[in-house]
């Protein structure tokens, strides 16, 4: 047998698990023709969407496509913010829950969408008087509390941008966030709750300004950690550093939005005006800032998140990411509220008080859609099973998951422990750049297989190229329908039509803007990623290409050999890269982390190895299989590969700055070298 087949064999998961009949029947969508009604006609099935929001001014056409530049609903006139907020008030319903939130120290607030229009319009208000209008750019730095997504929906209401940066990065990296967009104002708390301790946020803020950033002139303070020994529940805040005040500059949130008026009119937009800028970090240089519009970008979320959660009336939807990522934006704050859901938030860390924290939070609020990422699920599973089944998860009817290949033991055991059995799992691909879920089942329709992202969302074109730029997808899914296919093919993730919620640029470079998406494919949207299509037309996502190892003159991905090791008893997480080897190219080298339970030594790493063998083929056997504690991760958990080869390939590290814990790979490469 080929390499080639034995991959696609460990890939073609024999499970399927078909849509609960019960969910089926209530589901948004249960019929199949969508897809090919979409197919007909992308543009006006997007348009029938666009058409559910609230414009000040139709727009005058639906698409202007000069590629690689789009314009979506070209002439709209349009606001994010009433149609998050206003639009369901003057509904009727005001009284509903927006958001519910939860403190980590387990405060609880929640807030109607009356309440949720009071006090985004005073701290709209509060911006307008530090001198916030439209068009201008404002950094949010703030923990998970609901003045996070209050202000960004303050900064869409007067037409300002807004770009977020998560609280866990760095004040260097801050202060080039800021410069770059070039911010008027900056948004911020004292500190967060995070772990029992307090992220200093605005002594980060102090940090940042001090390396530069001539453009701010406020930084609006909210306060949420308080002075040390304030009680939250029962707990007292402990020491840490606030920072310095700047008079002048600096404004207490408590002395300037309660006193605003909650009148506030939304400023009508263009439909192509700056929504918001967010940062994401390329694999080299500086971060990329990605620009997001108004009409198009809010038009894909809703309609997404409409049908992929497929959200009922009665739904309380958790997505644990913060709103400093793309998810956090798309999927806590403008997808939910476009569509008046009510959204479950919370601040802190899944293991504080204890490893059970999550399922306390959904017992508790009894939640009943959960969306989060295989790196925690991956962590519940290394936690064990006795956390969730303390606790009482039969509220929940559907699961999601998001940022990387979810693996099929990870996906089975969220089925089954976390689910249930009974709840449908989401497994969502997208990017910052997409803004929007573009591969995905839609739950009452589509029987999933773990570890797939299934099939594109109706109204979205994928392809799937070789290196000659030849597209293999179309031709292999005619295939999959006459009833020809007996394989899989794989190669480059492209997308192939515009998408309303797609990126319009690079903030300031519209040459990297071409040269990072749309060179390398003319014509088409380089995703970077890698894919398969099964040959019952499942596509199966691979990770990035630059992930991809070139073993003996064979493509092995570090997704399949990870695959493989998560699938052994005894391993909680891997990670695998491929090293400079003299003879083969690369040669595999696997860090894995193992279960409670199991001990390092040489037994372990030789039945690993062989396990890797068996499952995949000879060829994918790791030369060096090392067992450690815990793995090199950015801080949205995704593992940094470039600095596990410097660790195999005994180089000094590269840029850790954006790690989430840099003592990580120093005790690695430690590790790593006193194993010779
Ligand atoms: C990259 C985008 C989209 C929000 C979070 C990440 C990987 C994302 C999946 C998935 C396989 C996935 C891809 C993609 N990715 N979701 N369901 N299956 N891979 O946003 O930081 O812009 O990262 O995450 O490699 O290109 P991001």
């Amino acid at each position: 047998m080929k390499v080639s087949d034995t991959i696609a064999a460990l890939l073609a998961e024999n499970r399927k698990f078909a849509p609960p009949q019960e969910f089926a029947a209530k589901a948004f969508f249960n019929d199949p023709s969508v897809y090919d009604r979409a197919a007909a006609d992308p543009v006006a099935y997007w348009e029938e969407w666009a058409r559910k929001l609230d414009w000040f001014e139709p727009w005058t056409k639906p698409l202007e496509w000069n590629p690689p530049f789009a314009k979506w609903f070209v002439g709209g006139k349009i606001n994010a913010c009433h149609n998050c907020v206003d639009r369901h008030v003057a509904a009727g319903a005001g009284a509903a829950t927006a958001i519910v939130w939860e403190g980590e120290p387990g405060d609880v607030r929640s807030l109607t969408y009356e309440e949720l229009q009071c006090e985004v319009a005073r701290a709209a208000n509060a911006l307008k008087a530090l001198g916030v209008g439209k068009g201008d750019r404002v950094c949010v730095y703030m923990p998970m509390v609901p003045e996070l997504a209050i202000t960004m929906l303050a900064c869409a209401r007067i037409g300002a941008a807004h770009s977020v940066v998560f609280g866990g990065f760095s004040a260097e990296s801050l202060e080039e966030r800021i410069q770059d967009a070039g911010a008027k104002v900056v948004v911020t708390a004292d500190g967060g709750w995070r772990r029992g301790a307090i992220v200093p946020l605005k002594k980060a803020v102090d940090e940042a300004l001090e390396l530069g950033c001539p453009t701010v002139e406020k930084v609006l303070v909210l306060r949420r950690a308080g002075e040390p020994g304030t009680v939250t529940n029962g707990l007292a805040t402990p020491e840490y550093d606030r920072g310095s005040w700047v008079e002048g500059r600096d404004v207490w949130w408590h002395d300037l939005v309660p006193g605003q008026s909650a009148q506030c009119p939304c400023e009508p937009m263009d439909s192509e005006d700056l929504l918001f800028i967010l940062y994401t970090s390329g694999s080299t240089g500086k971060p990329k800032g990605i620009v997001h519009t108004t009409g198009g970008y809010l038009t894909g979320v809703s309609a997404t998140f409409r049908y992929v959660f497929d959200i009922q009336p009665e739904d309380l939807y958790w997505c644990t990411a913060d709103c400093g990522w793309i998810t956090g934006h798309s999927y806590v704050v403008y997808g939910p509220l476009a569509n008046r859901a009510h959204v479950l938030m919370y601040e802190g860390a899944p293991d504080t008080p204890d490893k059970d924290r999550f399922w306390r939070i959904i017992e508790r609020h009894k939640a009943t859609i959960l969306y989060t990422a295989p790196t925690a699920i991956r962590a519940f599973m290394k936690w064990g099973t006795e956390y969730p089944e303390r606790c009482d998860l039969s509220s929940l009817r559907l699961l999601g998951t998001v940022g990387e290949p979810i693996n099929p033991e990870a996906w089975v055991w969220y089925h089954q422990h976390i689910g249930g059995g009974r709840c449908p799992i989401v497994d969502t691909w997208w990017q910052t750049e997409t803004g929007q879920i573009m591969i995905s089942p839609l739950p009452g329709l589509t029987e999933t297989k773990p570890g797939s992202a299934t099939r594109p969302l109706p109204g979205v074109s994928i392809g799937i190229y070789n290196d000659l730029g030849e597209d293999l997808y179309a031709e292999h899914i005619r295939r999959v329908q006459a009833g020809e296919a007996t394989d899989s093919v794989g190669g480059y993730l492209v997308l192939t039509q515009p998408w309303p919620a797609m990126l319009r640029g690079i903030y300031g470079d519209p040459e990297r803007f071409k040269r990072t998406y749309w060179s390398r494919f003319p014509g088409a949207y380089f995703t970077g990623d890698g894919a398969k299509v099964d040959e019952e037309g499942y596509v199966w996502l691979l990770g990035r290409v630059d992930d991809i190892m070139l073993v003996a003159g064979h493509n092995i991905s570090t997704m399949e050999v990870e695959s493989a090791l998560v699938d052994h008893p005894a391993v909680a997480e891997a990670a695998v890269i491929g090293k400079a080897h003299e003879l083969k190219g690369q040669a595999i080298a696997a860090f894995v982390i193992l279960k409670a339970g199991y001990q390092g030594g040489p037994e372990i790493v030789d039945e690993l190895k062989a396990h890797v063998a068996k499952k995949i083929g000879a060829i994918a056997r790791p030369d060096d299989v090392i067992v450690c504690a815990d793995l090199p991760k950015t801080r949205s958990g995704k593992i940094m590969r470039r600095l596990l080869r410097d660790v195999a390939e005994g180089r000094a590290l590269g840029d850790t700055t954006t790690l989430a814990d840099p003592n990580v790979v120093n005790a690695l490469k430690d590790k790593y070298e006193s194993a010779g």
